[in-house]
This record gives C-alpha cells, sequence and structure tokens, in this order.
C-alpha cells in the first residue's frame, strides 16, 4: 500500500514540477489584500561596451527570487517593481480604468557595474530601456495570459517574455479564473502582430523619454477607414481569431514494396503545420490532392515522404523491438509571403504502438515538433510496420493524457480501498472467534 501511496504521491508531485517554473509575485495592497498577481518568465539579451571598442552581448534571465516590495497598487495605476541582482530592476506601469486595464510601459534597468553579468564593461553606470509590450484591453477582474514568446527589440536590449499571467487591479483580494488570453497563444491563421505598439527606446540612466504614447484604446484594432480604397492592408490583424482554415482534409496514404506487392506501409490523416516566423504565425493544411507520396518500408525504420505543391513532410518510423513510433519529422516549405522553412526533429515518440498493429487517433491532436513548429492531425491511422494484405491491422487508439495519469490513481486508491476492507474484515474476525472463545 505504501507503495502505491508513493507512486500516487511521486505523481501529484510530478503534475505540480510541470506548472510553475517562472518568476512569481503576489502585491499586496495597504489593505493587505492581493492588488497584483503576475507569474512569468523573462529574458534579456543586453549589449554592452567593452574595453577594446568592441560591444559584448550577455543573457540575463529574470530569476525566480526577485524583491517586489517597491510595487505599488492605485485605483487607476499599478505598478510591477521587480528588483534583483546588483541594482538590475524590471518595473511594469499598469492604467486602468473601470472596465479595462493595460501595460503601459514596461522599464528595464540593469547596472553595468555588474562585473558578474557585464564582465569588462566599460561604463559602470546604469543604463535604463523603455519599451512598449502590447498587453492592452485586458478586461477588469481578468488575468492576462500569454505563453508565446513576446520579443521586443531595442538598440541594445532584446527582451523576450514567455509564459505569462498577470492580474492587475485585483478587486476582492483573490486572483481571478477569467482568463484574457493573447492572439499568439489561439490558433489563428496568419496572425499579423500589431507591431507598431513596440517603441523601445534607449536612454542613458535615469530619463524615461517617454515613449510615444500610442492611443490607450488600440485593443480592437478595427480596419482604418480608408477612403481610397486602393490601399488594401495585406494583414489585418485579426482581432477575434475565428481559425479561418478549414479542416484539412483526410488523406491515404500508401507504399508498396514493389509494383506487385501489396502495401508493406500505411498512413491516412489530415494534417495542418503551424509555423512560427518571428513573431508571426502561420497555419498551413497539407492537401492530399496532388500531393505525391514516397517512401520506403524497412526492417528497423520505414518512411513516408509526402510532396504538395506548398510543402514537403518526411516521417520516419522506428521499429524498436515490439513497439513502433514516428520517430522523426522533417516539414520543408514555403510560407504564404514566400519565406522558405525547414524544421525537423529526428527524436520524437509519437504514435507508439505495438509492431503489427496501427496506431489510431481520430480527434484532432496537436504536436509540438521544435519551437517553431506544431502539427495539428486530424483522423490519423498508421502502421508502418507489418501490414498484411494491404489493410490496417488491429489499432491501438490513442489515449487522453488526463486518463493515463488517472489509471494509475484510480488503481492506487481501489487497491488501498481494498487493503482496508481486508484489514477491517481480519480485525473483526478476530473480535469474533476472541468473543467466541470467552462464551466457551
Ligand atoms: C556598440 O553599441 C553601440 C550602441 O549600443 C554602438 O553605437 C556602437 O557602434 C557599437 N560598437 C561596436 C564596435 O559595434
Ligand atoms: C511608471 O510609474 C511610475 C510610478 O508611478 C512613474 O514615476 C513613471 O513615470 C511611470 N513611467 C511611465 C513610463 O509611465
Ligand atoms: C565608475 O567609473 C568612474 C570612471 O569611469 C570611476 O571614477 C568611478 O569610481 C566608478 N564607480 C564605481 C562605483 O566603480
Ligand atoms: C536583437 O535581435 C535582433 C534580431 O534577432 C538581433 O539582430 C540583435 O543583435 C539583437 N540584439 C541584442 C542586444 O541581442
Ligand atoms: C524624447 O527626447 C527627445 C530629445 O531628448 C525629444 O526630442 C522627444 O520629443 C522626446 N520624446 C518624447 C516622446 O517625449
Ligand atoms: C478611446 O478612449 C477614450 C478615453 O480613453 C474614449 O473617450 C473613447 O470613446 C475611446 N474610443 C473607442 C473607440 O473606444
Ligand atoms: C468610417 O467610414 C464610414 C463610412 O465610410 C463612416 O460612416 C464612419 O463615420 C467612419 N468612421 C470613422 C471613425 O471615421
Ligand atoms: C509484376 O508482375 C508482372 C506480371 O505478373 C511481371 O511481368 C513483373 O516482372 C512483375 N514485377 C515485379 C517488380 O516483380
Ligand atoms: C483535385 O485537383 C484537380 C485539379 O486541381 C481537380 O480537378 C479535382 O477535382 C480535385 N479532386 C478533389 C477530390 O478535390
Ligand atoms: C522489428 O524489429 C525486430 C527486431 O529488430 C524484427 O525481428 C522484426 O521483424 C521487425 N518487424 C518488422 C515488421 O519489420
Ligand atoms: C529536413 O530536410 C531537409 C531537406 O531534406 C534537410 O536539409 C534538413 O537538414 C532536415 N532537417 C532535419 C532536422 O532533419
Ligand atoms: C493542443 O492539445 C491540447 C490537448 O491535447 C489542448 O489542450 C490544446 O488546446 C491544443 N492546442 C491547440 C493550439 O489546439
Amino acid at each position: 500500500m505504501s507503495r502505491y501511496a508513493a507512486f500516487v504521491l511521486f505523481l501529484a508531485l510530478g503534475i505540480e514540477l510541470h506548472l510553475s517554473r517562472g518568476t512569481e509575485v503576489s502585491v499586496l495592497g495597504k489593505d493587505g489584500k492581493l492588488c497584483l498577481y503576475a507569474n512569468l518568465m523573462v529574458n534579456f539579451s543586453v549589449s554592452y561596451e567593452v574595453t577594446g571598442n568592441t560591444n559584448e552581448t550577455v543573457e540575463i534571465e529574470l530569476p525566480v527570487e526577485v524583491k517586489s516590495d517597491e510595487s505599488t497598487c492605485d485605483v487607476t495605476s499599478s505598478v510591477l517593481m521587480l528588483s534583483f541582482g546588483e541594482g538590475h530592476s524590471w518595473r511594469v506601469n499598469f492604467t486602468g480604468n473601470d472596465q479595462m486595464y493595460q501595460v503601459d510601459s514596461i522599464m528595464f534597468s540593469y547596472n553595468l557595474g555588474d562585473s558578474t553579468h557585464f564582465p569588462n564593461s566599460l561604463s559602470n553606470g546604469t543604463m535604463s530601456v523603455s519599451m512598449t509590450p502590447h498587453i492592452t484591453g485586458v478586461g477588469m477582474d481578468t488575468c492576462y495570459s500569454c505563453k508565446s514568446k513576446d520579443v521586443i527589440q531595442s538598440d541594445s536590449v532584446n527582451q523576450t517574455l514567455w509564459n505569462v499571467l498577470i492580474q492587475a487591479f485585483v478587486s476582492n483580494g483573490s486572483k481571478s479564473e477569467k482568463i484574457s488570453t493573447c492572439s499568439a497563444d489561439l490558433p489563428v491563421t496568419t496572425v499579423a502582430p500589431p507591431t507598431p505598439t513596440t517603441t523601445p527606446t534607449t536612454t542613458p540612466t535615469t530619463t524615461p523619454n517617454t515613449t510615444t504614447t500610442e492611443a490607450p484604446n488600440s485593443t480592437t484594432i478595427a480596419p482604418h477607414n480608408t477612403t481610397t480604397p486602393t490601399t488594401i492592408p495585406t494583414t489585418i490583424p485579426t482581432t477575434t481569431p475565428t481559425p479561418t482554415l478549414p479542416p484539412p482534409i483526410t488523406g491515404k496514404y500508401s507504399i508498396k514494396q514493389d509494383e506487385n506487392s501489396t502495401a508493406c506501409l500505411l498512413a491516412s490523416f489530415g494534417l495542418r503545420i503551424g509555423f512560427k516566423q518571428g513573431d508571426k504565425y502561420q497555419e498551413m493544411n497539407l492537401d492530399p490532392n496532388g500531393t505525391q507520396v514516397s517512401g520506403s518500408c524497412g526492417v528497423n525504420s520505414s518512411e513516408l515522404v509526402l510532396t504538395s505543391n506548398t510543402m514537403t513532410v518526411m516521417l520516419t518510423f522506428a521499429n524498436d523491438t515490439k513497439k513502433f513510433r514516428l520517430h522523426a519529422l522533417n516539414v520543408t516549405g514555403k510560407t504564404s509571403s514566400g519565406v522558405v522553412f525547414s524544421e525537423g526533429n529526428n527524436n520524437l515518440s509519437l504514435w507508439q504502438a505495438a509492431v503489427g498493429s496501427s496506431y489510431m487517433c481520430n480527434k484532432e491532436q496537436n504536436y509540438t515538433i521544435t519551437g517553431l513548429l506544431t502539427i495539428y492531425t486530424y483522423n490519423l491511422q498508421v502502421q508502418p510496420f507489418g501490414v498484411k494484405k494491404g489493410v490496417f491491422s488491429t489499432a491501438h487508439e490513442c489515449s487522453l493524457d488526463d486518463t493515463s495519469i488517472l489509471i494509475p490513481i484510480i488503481v492506487g486508491a481501489a487497491l488501498a480501498g481494498l487493503i482496508l476492507i481486508v484489514v477491517i474484515a481480519y480485525v473483526i474476525g478476530r473480535r469474533k472467534t476472541y468473543v467466541g472463545y470467552q462464551t466457551l
């Protein structure tokens, strides 16, 4: 029983570990209640001058442990002030009205005199960079969430924000359950980022030359009232991201060893790829119509290559004696804007099933292949090894991750219950026999 309990505990801890790794800060107001909450990750890439008239670039991460006691909460403006290291700080200014709040500016100040982070720096002064992220129009009593990376560039500092969860102007002392998700996290076709909002300026020491005052209600970027219809904007920022891409058509693909034999590899799926390019994200469907199929079947490795007119997808399956898996995936293609990309990962363990059976997953599934490439599959069934008579063998159906975590917990709990019943029955049994002796 203790072994199962430990197993369940281990699982619970494992889940916990996956959740939070960022810098988490809770700012309390004058009344001692939570008024500002932030959990986020920030990286800075800082370029500074070193002896010898050259520039050095260093990476600095916002530590998990920061000081936040200079943060303030007010009715219409709040400041998240995080200090760390030898005189570095990161300050976020929020403003709000009764309906919405936004981040007005972020100021990163770094002390070049800190020789651990800035070795051989020519200057020893404190530099400050002000930037404007596009965190606007967040409803009151709502958390802003953005898992995607948001890079804000300036001359000497590139700041990367990700895994962000923020709530300013917390009203009743606890973080809201309502979430406002950034557009980058939503699956949309061609998201054009609102680039004009990132206006960084570098200024030595503390003279924050306030960045260009953008319209405070630039949240819903409606297409401008262009009187001249000749200038059609090619990239209209989609603020209401409804997936405009239809679900991909399911394609059936097979590979034969030679002309006269039956198929040795079978695959059937609809495929969509999502590709990140700078801060743009684009999705494309693989159109099975007109897609050329090639590949090979081997004992230890089989390959399926699909070539459409927009992309080439290469799938490599491995036979690990008893099980097979999708071992490598490589996608090369061209986005609608003409950018050529090639992304691949040859260390995957997806779509696993016993050799001689097939792997099936009808639900829409998404897989992160690389930091830039995600694939979405629909009506998936594959069998890369041991195909008999040209048809799929028994399918191993994909299981939800949740249930695969739940099952050991349920089993553990059931066993614990069973043991308890046995112990109780034993105790009762002993009592009965004892009572029996007495009456004799
Ligand atoms: C170093 O960076 C500064 C601006 O931060 C720039 O003016 C200077 O030209 C750079 N020097 C070199 C050698 O790249
Ligand atoms: C941010 O807030 C602080 C404190 O309220 C203020 O002194 C500073 O001027 C603000 N900065 C910007 C850029 O608005
Ligand atoms: C900073 O540098 C100046 C000269 O560049 C020097 O006089 C001063 O002592 C330095 N300050 C510190 C704290 O190192
Ligand atoms: C910021 O990013 C740009 C584009 O990736 C790069 O050219 C530049 O060197 C970076 N600057 C710093 C300080 O890392
Ligand atoms: C920033 O400072 C420059 C000169 O230092 C000034 O010309 C400019 O108007 C300032 N910008 C803002 C937005 O205050
Ligand atoms: C923009 O905000 C101002 C006040 O900040 C408000 O008066 C105006 O109605 C807003 N415009 C839109 C289109 O929401
Ligand atoms: C946009 O154009 C329409 C008709 O062309 C007009 O009725 C409306 O007032 C315009 N809106 C603004 C904000 O200019
Ligand atoms: C396929 O079969 C045909 C006739 O049955 C035969 O002529 C041909 O050589 C075979 N091809 C292969 C690759 O075995
Ligand atoms: C495939 O494409 C061709 C030509 O583009 C078209 O004639 C045909 O109808 C398409 N087939 C399907 C199933 O969409
Ligand atoms: C899978 O690999 C094992 C051992 O390498 C081999 O015995 C078996 O025949 C392979 N299965 C297929 C279907 O190629
Ligand atoms: C993907 O395929 C392209 C073209 O064959 C190749 O250049 C690239 O190195 C491959 N990438 C990986 C990660 O295998
Ligand atoms: C990816 O799949 C997970 C569950 O497997 C789901 O929670 C998530 O929303 C999916 N992401 C996208 C962008 O579809």
